[in-house]
């Protein structure tokens, strides 16, 4: 089964709440945090992600856009994230493995996510720790873009790995995802697909997050 998760990059900031209830037919809820170093934008931080547990039993699918991850992934989880993800370009190896142990340690699920100009082989020294890889279909930074359709190789490639090895890990694509390119995302192994704008620029939203699960 296919799962959707909105970024809420899209929806009204203003009203969170009632955004989010818009979307409980999906199955998590995207939390595009984004620090203005390691991607030119700056978003949601941690006061935010706990305001929006109080307020929601959806899971929260926090997606770190931030240097050096590792020095903020504890608080993440305590505010309430259930998955988090960090990209492997925003730190070391070394590094990148102490985030996920340590998100592991709270109890949480953790992931890694790499940027489309990052080869898939950058996820092999992460992936027996990842309940989560997650390609991006676009650069990161800002909702909206058009989706890379060269990443499909990647994502194939990726999949491959994680059923040779029948890993329990999810492979999530974000950027870019619609009506069209959710037949191919899912084509080529993945299982969560986040979409901002094809969900909150829509009138009935149940009905597109329907459709995109293909
Ligand atoms: C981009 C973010 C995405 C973004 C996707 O840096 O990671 O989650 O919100 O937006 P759309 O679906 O509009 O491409
Ligand atoms: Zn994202």
């Amino acid at each position: 089964m296919i799962k959707i998760s909105p970024s809420i990059l899209a929806s009204d900031f203003a009203n969170l709440e009632s955004e989010i209830r818009r979307i409980e037919s999906a199955d998590y809820v995207h939390v595009d945090v984004m620090d203005g170093l390691f991607v030119p934008n700056i978003t949601i931080g941690i006061p935010v992600v706990a305001a929006i547990r109080k307020k929601t039993r959806m899971l929260l699918d926090v997606h770190l856009m931030i240097d050096r991850p590792v020095r903020y992934v504890e608080e993440f989880c305590k505010a309430g994230a259930d998955i988090v993800t960090v990209h492997v370009e925003a730190d070391t190896e070394e590094n990148t493995l102490k985030a996920l142990d340590m998100i592991h340690g709270c109890g949480k699920k953790a992931g890694i996510v790499v940027k489309p100009k990052t080869s898939a082989e950058a996820v092999l020294p992460f992936l027996d720790k990842c309940d989560m890889v997650l390609v991006m279909t676009v650069e990161p930074g800002f909702g909206g873009q058009s989706f890379m359709w060269d990443m499909m190789p990647k994502l194939k490639t990726i999949r491959g790995w994680i059923d040779e090895r029948g890993l329990d890990c999810e492979l999530e694509v974000d950027g870019g995802i619609d009506t069209v390119t959710n037949k191919v995302v899912i084509e080529n192994g993945a299982n969560v697909l986040v979409a901002g704008s094809a969900v909150y620029k829509t009138e009935d939203i149940p009905a597109r997050i329907r459709e995109l699960r293909g």
